[in-house]
C-alpha cells in the first residue's frame, strides 16, 4: 500500500511553512516561505494578503515535488494560523480592500479606551472571556468599517466578506469567488471578541457593541470540522482541521489533561495550560480561552500571551549591537554568574499577560558602574523567564491546578541558559518534545484524526517524548528575593506613556 502523510499548513506572523508528516509523526517534507511587514506609521502593522496566498500556491508544490510526495497521497491538510491579524476582501473579485492588519498593530488604540468605558470592559470579558485590548480583532475591523469608505454597506449586504488568516486561506484553497467555504474554527473565532465563550456562537450583544455586521462573518466550525474540499493547490483533499497557532502548539504538545501547560517562544512567548472541559473565568490577567475541539465538546484552556520574548534579543542585536547574532546572547550572559542586580522589563509597546497595561514602557534599571555587557545579556534573558512566571503564577492562581512542568517549543528554546533559567524562576521541570515542530504537528495530528489517520489521543500521547529537560537549581530563598525585584521593576513601567 502506498504510503500517507497528512499536510500541516502553519500561517505564521513572519512567514508561511508547510510540513508533511508520516504516521510517525516524523517529517517527510517542509517548505516555508516569508512574506512582507509594512510598518505604514508608527504603532500600525500590516502584511498583504495576496502575497501570503501566493507563497501557499508556491510552498506546497515544492515541499511535495522535494520530497517526491504526490497530492493523492495525502490523507488530509490541517491549518494553523496567526490568531487576531483581520482580512477583508470583497466576495465577488476576491481582492482584499487593503492590506491585512496584523495582531501587533495597535492603531486601535483610542478607540479601545473609549468602548472600555461605563463597564464595556467587563461585559466583554463575561461575553468572550477575553480582556478588551487593541490585541484582538473586532476593534481593527470596527476601525476599517469606520475609516473605509462604503464599507459598511458593502458589509451589511454581505459584499465582503471578513476573516482571519485560517478563513482566507480557505477559502482561497475551496474555490475563492467560484463558491469558497466561508468558514473559521472555534479557537480563531474565540479570539475576535465576538464570539460567545459558552455558546460557541457569534454573540448577538457583542456585534451590537462593537457594530459589525453578521453578514460578513464566516460560520464557526469545531476545530476538526467541515471546511471543505481543496480545489486548488491539493485538489480532492479534504481540509479536515484548522486551529490558531497556539491553540495548535498546545495540541502538538499533546496537553490533553487538564494541568498540562506550555509555552511557544517565538518574537513573543505565547502560554496555555489545558483547564478541562468547562471555561475557567481569570481573575488575575489571563484570557479564558479554547484549547482545541477535537469532538462535540471544547477542551478549555487559559492563555497568557507575552509580547516581547524573543523580540528583545533581536533589539538588542539590531537596535542596541550588543550582539552580532542571537545566540550570542547566550554566551555573552555566560560570562557572569548572575544579573549583578539589574533587570531589564521589554514593555515596548505596554506589557500584555498578566498585566495588560498599555501605558507601560520598557525599563532598564539597577544600573552601578559594576555592570558590564553579560549582566545585560543576562538581564535580557532573565526578562522572558520571569515575565513566564508570572504567567504561570497566574494559571496557578486561576486554575487551582499547578503545572508540574512546562512543555516548551520555538527558536528560543536552543538557549540552553534561558531554558535552564526559566526552570530555577518556575521551580519545575522545562521540557522540549524531539519533534519541536509542534504547531504544525497540532494541525497535522488535529486533521488526521478527523479522517482517521491516527485513530486516538492516547496514540498521539506515546509520539511525544523528551528530547531535552531542564530542573530546577536555584536557591528558593535567592529565587524569591530576585522575583520581587522583578515586581518592582514591572511596577515603574506602569503609567510612562501618557
Ligand atoms: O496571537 C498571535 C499569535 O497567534 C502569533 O503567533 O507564532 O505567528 O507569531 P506567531
Amino acid at each position: 500500500m502506498t504510503q500517507r502523510y497528512v499536510l500541516a499548513i502553519d500561517q505564521g506572523t513572519t512567514s508561511t511553512r508547510c510540513i508533511l508528516f508520516d504516521q510517525r509523526a516524523r517529517l517527510a517534507g517542509v517548505a516555508q516561505r516569508e512574506h512582507q511587514q509594512h510598518y505604514p506609521r508608527p504603532g500600525w502593522v500590516e502584511q498583504d494578503a495576496v502575497e501570503i496566498w501566493r507563497n501557499l500556491e508556491r510552498i506546497v508544490p515544492a515541499a511535495l515535488r522535494n520530497s517526491g510526495i504526490s497530492v493523492d497521497q495525502l490523507a488530509a491538510v490541517g491549518i494553523a494560523n496567526q490568531r487576531e491579524t483581520t482580512v477583508v476582501w470583497d466576495r465577488r473579485t476576491g481582492a482584499p480592500i487593503g492590506r491585512a492588519i496584523v495582531w501587533q498593530d495597535v492603531r486601535t488604540e483610542e478607540l479601545v479606551r473609549e468602548l472600555a468605558e461605563d463597564g464595556g470592559a467587563e461585559r466583554v470579558r463575561e461575553l468572550c472571556g477575553l480582556h478588551l485590548a487593541t490585541y484582538f480583532a473586532a476593534p481593527r475591523l470596527r476601525w476599517l468599517l469606520d475609516n473605509v469608505s462604503g464599507l459598511r454597506g458593502r458589509a451589511e449586504r454581505g459584499e465582503v466578506l471578513f476573516g482571519t488568516m485560517e478563513t482566507w486561506l480557505i477559502w482561497n484553497l475551496t474555490g475563492g469567488a467560484d463558491g469558497g467555504e466561508h468558514v473559521t474554527d472555534v479557537t480563531n473565532a474565540g479570539r475576535t471578541l465576538l464570539m460567545n465563550i459558552d455558546t460557541l456562537a457569534w454573540d448577538g450583544e457583542l456585534l451590537r457593541f462593537f457594530g459589525i455586521p453578521g453578514a460578513m462573518l464566516p460560520r464557526i466550525e469545531p476545530s476538526t470540522g467541515s471546511f471543505g474540499t481543496a480545489r486548488k493547490v491539493v485538489p480532492g483533499i479534504r481540509i479536515a482541521a484548522a486551529l490558531g497557532d497556539q491553540h495548535a502548539a498546545l495540541f502538538g504538545q499533546t496537553c490533553f489533561a487538564p494541568g498540562e501547560t506550555e509555552c511557544t517562544y517565538g518574537t513573543g512567548g505565547f502560554l496555555m495550560m489545558n483547564t478541562g472541559r468547562e471555561p475557567v473565568r481569570s481573575r488575575h490577567g489571563l484570557l479564558t480561552t479554547i484549547g482545541y475541539q477535537v469532538g462535540p465538546e471544547p477542551v478549555y484552556a487559559l492563555e497568557g500571551p507575552i509580547a516581547v520574548t524573543g523580540a528583545l534579543v533581536q533589539w538588542v542585536r539590531d537596535n542596541i549591537g550588543l550582539i552580532g547574532s542571537a545566540p550570542e546572547i547566550e554566551t555573552l550572559a555566560r560570562t557572569v554568574a548572575d544579573n549583578g542586580g539589574c533587570y531589564l522589563v521589554p514593555a515596548f509597546s505596554g506589557l500584555y499577560a498578566p498585566h495588560w497595561r498599555s501605558d507601560a514602557r520598557g525599563l532598564l534599571i539597577g544600573l552601578t558602574s559594576y555592570i558590564t555587557k553579560g549582566h545585560i545579556a543576562r538581564a535580557v534573558l532573565e526578562a522572558t523567564a520571569w515575565q513566564t512566571r508570572d504567567v504561570v503564577e497566574a494559571m496557578n492562581a486561576d486554575a487551582g491546578l499547578r503545572a508540574e512542568s512546562l512543555r516548551v517549543a520555538g527558536g528560543m528554546t536552543s538557549d540552553n541558559l534561558l531554558m535552564q533559567i526559566v526552570s530555577d524562576v518556575l521551580d519545575i521541570p522545562v521540557q522540549r518534545p524531539i519533534i519541536s515542530e509542534t504547531v504544525s504537528l497540532g494541525a497535522a495530528y488535529a486533521a488526521g484524526l478527523a479522517v482517521g489517520y491516527w485513530p486516538d489521543l492516547e496514540g498521539l500521547r506515546s509520539n511525544w517524548r523528551v528530547a531535552a529537560q531542564w530542573v530546577p537549581k536555584m536557591d528558593a530563598e535567592l529565587r524569591e528575593e530576585e522575583y520581587e525585584n522583578w515586581r518592582r521593576a514591572v511596577e515603574l513601567t506602569f503609567g510612562w506613556f501618557r
